[in-house]
C-alpha cells in the first residue's frame, strides 16, 4: 500500500554573534557560573543584536535549510513558524519570513507553543502534507527571548537565550512501514490549568505591553519529566519500538538535569542524547532544531537513524515527534 510520508530532507539554523558567558551574567545579577552550571548545564547563550528580530533569526536558518535540502524558497508551498516572541504582536512573523525569501505563493503562519513549538509545527506540517494541503513546508523555530527577559530577575533571566532552526519536510511516497523514512508518529498534548506556573506577565489583550516571562522552577521541574515520558511513551506504543531502537534521542534543552532525569527514566542510554544547552541556554521552540541541525551537521544523524524528537513548556504544553532520517 502507497501512502504519504513527511520526510526531512535538509536542516539549518542560526545564532545571534553575541555571546553571554555566566560570568557576564554575574556582573549583572548575584549569580555564579557555578550556580548556573550545577542546576542547569547552561555555560552560555546568544543574545540577538539591537534591531535583530525574532523573523531575521528564522529567515537565516530557513535559508540554511534550504541550501541542505538543494530546493529553492520558489519551492515551498508552507512556512510554519514556531514562536513565542514574535517581531510584533501581528502579522505573524511567518509571513516576514516569506517576504524574506521574496515569495507571494503558498501561506505562511505563526505557531504558538512556547518551548513546544517545534514539535508542534512539525506535527502540523506533517498533517498538512498528509492530507494533501502542502507538499514543502518549511518548518522553523526561532526565539528572541531575550526580550522577554527580567534582566533583574536571576531565577530567569540566567536560562535563556535567542537562536533559531529549521528543516525542510516535504511529501514522499512510502509503504506505510515504520521503516520508511519520516515522521513515524507525533503525540501533542496540553494542560491549561498549569498556566501561572510558567508565563509572560504582558500582552495585548491582558496588559496591552509585552511583558516578562514569570516562572516557578521547582514547579516546572516537577512537572517536567514525567510529561516528557509520559509522551515518548506514546510513540513507542504506537510503534512498538523501544528506548534501546533509536538511534537518538533529540530532546528540548532546558535544562541538563531535565534532559538527564528524563533519559534515564526512559532507559535511554547517555550517548544517544543530543544535548546543546551548555551552549545556547534555552532557547525555547529554536532549541530542538538547532540541537538537530548541530547533529546532522557534524555527522552524527544519518540517514535512516530512528530520532525522537520531545518538548515541554508553558502552558502546559508537551509533545513528542518519531522519526526516521
Ligand atoms: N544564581 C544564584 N542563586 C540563585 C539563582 C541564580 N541564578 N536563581 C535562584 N537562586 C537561588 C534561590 O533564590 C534560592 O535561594 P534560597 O535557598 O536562599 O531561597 C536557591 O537558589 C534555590 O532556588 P530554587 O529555585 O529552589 O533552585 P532549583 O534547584 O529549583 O533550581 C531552576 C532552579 C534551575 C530554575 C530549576 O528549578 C529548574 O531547572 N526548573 C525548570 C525550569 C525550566 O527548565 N524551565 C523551562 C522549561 S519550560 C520552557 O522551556 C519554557
Amino acid at each position: 500500500m502507497s501512502v504519504v510520508r513527511s520526510i526531512v530532507t535538509g536542516s539549518g539554523s542560526y545564532l545571534p554573534e553575541k555571546i553571554l558567558t555566566n560570568d557576564d551574567l554575574a556582573k549583572m545579577v548575584d549569580t555564579s557560573d557555578e550556580w548556573i552550571v550545577q542546576r542547569t548545564g547552561i555555560k552560555q547563550r546568544h543574545i540577538a543584536a539591537d534591531g535583530e528580530v525574532t523573523s531575521d533569526l528564522a529567515t537565516a536558518a530557513a535559508k540554511r535549510a534550504l541550501e541542505a535540502a538543494g530546493c529553492e524558497a520558489s519551492d515551498v508551498d508552507t512556512i510554519i513558524l514556531a514562536t513565542a516572541t514574535p517581531d510584533n504582536t501581528f502579522p505573524a512573523s511567518a509571513v516576514t519570513v516569506q517576504a524574506n525569501l521574496v515569495i507571494t505563493h503558498g501561506y505562511a503562519f505563526d505557531v504558538h507553543a512556547v518551548c513546544s513549538g517545534f514539535v508542534y509545527a512539525l506535527t502540523t506540517a506533517d498533517a498538512y502534507i498528509r492530507s494533501g494541503m502542502s507538499k514543502r513546508c518549511l518548518v522553523i523555530g526561532a526565539e528572541t527571548f531575550s526580550r522577554i527577559l527580567d534582566w533583574d530577575d536571576r531565577t530567569t533571566c540566567v536560562l535563556f537565550g535567542d537562536g533559531a532552526g529549521a528543516v525542510v519536510l516535504e511529501a514522499s511516497e512510502a509503504e506505510g512501514l515504520n521503516t520508511d523514512r519520516g515522521i513515524l508518529t507525533s503525540h501533542l498534548r496540553s494542560d491549561g490549568r498549569h498556566k501561572e506556573k510558567l508565563f509572560v506577565d504582558g500582552g495585548p489583550s491582558a496588559t496591552q505591553t509585552v511583558g516578562h516571562l514569570r516562572m516557578e522552577g521547582r514547579e516546572v521541574f516537577k512537572h517536567a519529566v514525567g510529561m516528557i515520558t509520559d509522551v515518548i511513551e506514546d510513540a513507542f506504543a504506537a510503534t512498538g519500538y523501544n528506548a534501546e531502537d533509536l538511534t537518538w534521542f533529540i530532546p528540548h534543552q532546558a535544562n541538563k538535569r531535565i534532559i538527564d532525569a528524563s533519559a534515564k527514566k526512559l532507559k535511554i542510554a547517555p550517548e544517544k542524547v543530543v544535548t546543546t544547552v551548555q551552549w545556547h541556554g534555552n532557547t525555547s521552540a529554536a532549541s530542538i532544531p538547532l540541537a538537530l541541525d548541530m547533529a546532522v551537521r557534524d555527522g552524527r544523524v544519518k540517514k535512516n537513524d530512528l530520532v525522537m524528537l520531545e518538548a515541554m513548556g508553558g502552558g502546559f504544553t508537551w509533545g513528542s515527534v518519531l522519526l526516521r532520517w
